[in-house]
Order: C-alpha cells, then structure tokens, then sequence
C-alpha cells in the first residue's frame, strides 16, 4: 500500500499486477475430420477440460457445400473417445452475421439449454464473418467459453481466423462491437476451400498483399512472380501462399507490443481505413479482401504522391493487384467522404490518427495526417482509372 499526499487529500494506492501468456496453436491440415487425422483430437487432449463438452457451430454455406460434416464429425469424435458431442448449431455466412444480435441471443439460449460450461468448447466452422459472430457470443457467453476455431476461407485462413479478436457491426458500422479473447487452437484445413467460390479464393489473397506490403519484401517479390499461378487458384501457391501470411499476421501480433491494440498505432490496418468504409457503403456488396485490395492501392497512391514511394515500386503494386484479378476502378470510391473515414478510424483505435504508409513494398511507415485534397486526387485517379493505364502508370 502506498500513500499520496497532495494539500489536503491523501490517497492510499494498491497496485494490481499480473500476468498471462496466452499461446495458441494454429494447425495447417487436410481433410480434419478424416479418423486418421490426429490434429483436432490433439488439441482437445491439450485442452484439458474437465468435461469436453463440444458444441460445433457451423457457417450454414460451410454446411451446404459440405453435407457429410456432421457425420464426419462423430465418427471422428467417437473414433478418439474425444469428448461428448453436442447438437450442432448453424448460423447464416457471410456479413449478415455480424450484423444480428438475434444470433447472439440464440447462441446464448443455447450454451444455456445444453449447460454448455466454461471448461466446453465451442467448435466455430465458417468464413471470417461467421468466426467472428461466433467467436463474440463464446467470448462473452460466462465471460468466455473456450473457442476452436476452423477458418473454411482463404482471408479467415491467412488472417481473420487465427489472431485473438473479434468483431460484430452495429448500425452499419464495421466491428464497433467486439472483444480480444484469444482461441484455444486454430485448424486451418485446406479441404474446405475446394467448395469456395472464385471470388472468395481470390478475397483472401488481398490481405496476403497487404501484409506483405507492410513487413516482407522477399514475401511481396514471392507473391509478384507468382501471381499467375496464383490468380488461377493453383493450389500449391495458394498453400504458401496462406501459411506464409498467416505465420506474418502471428508474428506482428506476438512480437508487436501490443497484441490488444492499446496503442494507436496498427499496421495490420493498412488500406483499412478507407476499406471498411467501403465495405459499408457498398452495403457489403464488396467482400472485406476485394476492399482491402482497393484500400491498399489507394494509399501506395497516397504514398507515392506525397514522395514517399517510388513510380516503379507503385507500379509493382497496382500490377500485382490488377494481375491477380482485383478490380481496383471501383465506382463505389465517388461515395468516399475521406474526413468521415479517417474521423471514424481515429475513433475506433482512440488517440491520434495513424495511418501506414509505404516507402517501398515491405517497407511501412506511420504517419499521423493524411493531406485530405491529395488523397482525394488519388481516390478520383483509382476510381476513373487514370492512375491504372500503363503509360500513367510510371507517373501516377
Ligand atoms: N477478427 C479478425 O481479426 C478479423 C480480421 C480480418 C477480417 N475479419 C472479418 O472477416 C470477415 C471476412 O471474412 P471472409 O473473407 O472469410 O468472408 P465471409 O466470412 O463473409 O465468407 C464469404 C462467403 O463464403 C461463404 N463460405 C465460407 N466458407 C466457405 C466454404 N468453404 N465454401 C463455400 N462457401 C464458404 C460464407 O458463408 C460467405 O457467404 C469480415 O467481416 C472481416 O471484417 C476479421
Ligand atoms: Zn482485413
């Protein structure tokens, strides 16, 4: 106990202080549910829960596209003598997801009426959206149940399924509802993706740009020789490809300082700021990685307007983008207000504003204005274009 004295006033103070390392596996891995596969019986072992009680929650499309899931399962359960399985729940893919409350309630009458307990797991299956809706409800269903979860696209893969938060939107906005609760363990399985389609194969791919943009040039150079094979989907690039963004995503958080995001600083959310506005304005008619793409084109433009990033590096970025099928001349860019969106991303860290900018690919720096008329010439330039056509490309 110490004591403050200041004129009148005296303060005994008490100091609270603890700590927790968290570590998760996250598993790369075909066919998960196949008897002989020893990934997700290993993880429950680890787990050490008194009752192992598993309620698996599925993203109905994951569910559709994969109908023998649930008998897969249970053989796969009783094979092991891994635990009691419950009934399975499904909730709708996709944004819709994060945008209903209603199927938050319901997961919590569930985890009531099954006496689903902090020492269960809830088994999450699905795309990011789905992850993320689950993963909030376990998280604060008894202030968090124990959550595996088994990302099934190629962005909930590389990023939005393996690090320690989640997000729901409310009143449109992107993830201003959410929690850090880190898993208990990542499966990443491959054979779930042979169901997705071209444009989700294609989505994931943007945060593996992003990502190298920001901390692997050698990734960056890696990602523009392939981008052939990888623009066809040819599954040995896409396997690097997933596994490489993933273990940069783990590191930044592990090796970051601030895996809880206290600071202001977030170099994971480049080309974010503008991205989830668009994600919005287009009602979520664009994926998250489709404006991501758009979002990371935008501020290598920014970065190379304001001096900081050479015409042939920008030029290396828009054709990686542009190659791997990416429209980046979205219409949706006219609806833009650019003093909303950064206003709205300050808002959502707290602090200053900080934004990522490039000086080269692999190469990022933060800043703490953005030059609002500057970023609107190059919203105008992505959006007619002009700033794609080859011989303005070396002058963009
Ligand atoms: N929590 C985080 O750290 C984090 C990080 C990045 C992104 N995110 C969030 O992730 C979301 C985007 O995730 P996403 O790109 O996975 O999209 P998504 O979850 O919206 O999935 C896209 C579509 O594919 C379907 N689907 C999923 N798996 C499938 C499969 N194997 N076969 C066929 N269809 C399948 C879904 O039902 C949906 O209709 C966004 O909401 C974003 O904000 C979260
Ligand atoms: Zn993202």
């Amino acid at each position: 106990m110490s004591t403050i004295k200041e004129d009148s006033h005296t303060v005994h103070q008490v100091v609270q202080e603890f700590q927790v390392t968290y570590s998760y596996p996250v598993l790369f891995t075909t066919h998960a549910f196949h008897e002989a596969n020893p990934a997700l019986t290993g993880v429950l072992r680890n787990a050490g829960c008194a009752s192992q009680r598993i309620f698996p929650v599925i993203d109905d499309n994951v569910a559709r596209h994969h109908p023998d899931w649930w008998r897969s399962l249970g053989r796969y359960v009783d094979h092991w003598g891994a635990g009691e399985l419950l009934p399975p729940h499904s909730v709708p893919g996709g944004e819709a997801a994060k945008a209903s409350p209603e199927l938050i309630e319901h997961i919590y009458q569930l985890v009531a009426d099954h006496r689903i307990d902090r020492q269960s797991i809830v088994l999450a299956i699905g795309g990011g959206a789905a992850l993320d809706a689950i993963g909030f409800a376990a998280a604060t269903a008894h202030r968090g149940i124990r959550l595996i979860r088994m990302p099934t696209t190629v962005l909930a893969q590389n990023d939005a399924g393996i690090g320690v938060k989640n997000g729901m939107n409310f009143n449109g906005r992107k993830n201003f509802v959410g929690t850090f609760a880190p898993p208990l363990a990542v499966i990443n399985d491959s054979s779930f993706l042979d169901s997705l389609s071209p444009r989700d194969k294609r989505a994931g791919i943007a945060e593996a740009v992003k990502v190298a943009l920001i901390r692997d040039r050698e990734f960056f150079n890696e990602l523009l020789s392939q981008r052939q094979d990888l623009a066809r989907f040819e599954a040995g690039s896409m396997l690097r490809m997933i596994r490489r963004c993933a273990e940069l995503h783990l590191r930044q958080i592990a090796t970051s300082g601030d895996p809880f995001e206290m600071g202001s600083a977030r170099p994971l959310d480049y080309g974010h700021w503008s991205a989830h506005k668009l994600e919005e304005l287009s009602r979520h008619r664009l994926r998250h990685g489709e404006a991501v793409a758009i979002g990371s084109a935008l501020d290598a433009l920014y970065s190379h307007r304001s001096g900081l990033l050479s015409a042939v590096e920008l030029h290396r970025i828009i054709t990686l983008l542009l190659d791997l099928g990416f429209k980046l001349d979205e219409p949706i860019l006219g609806d833009l207000d650019i003093r909303q969106a950064l206003a709205e991303f300050r808002e959502h860290l707290g602090g200053e504003l900080c934004i990522t900018l490039l000086t080269g690919a692999g190469r990022a720096v933060e800043v703490n204005e953005i030059d609002v008329p500057l970023m609107q010439g190059c919203v105008n330039a992505l959006r007619d274009g002009s700033c794609l056509r080859p011989q303005d490309k070396a002058t963009a």
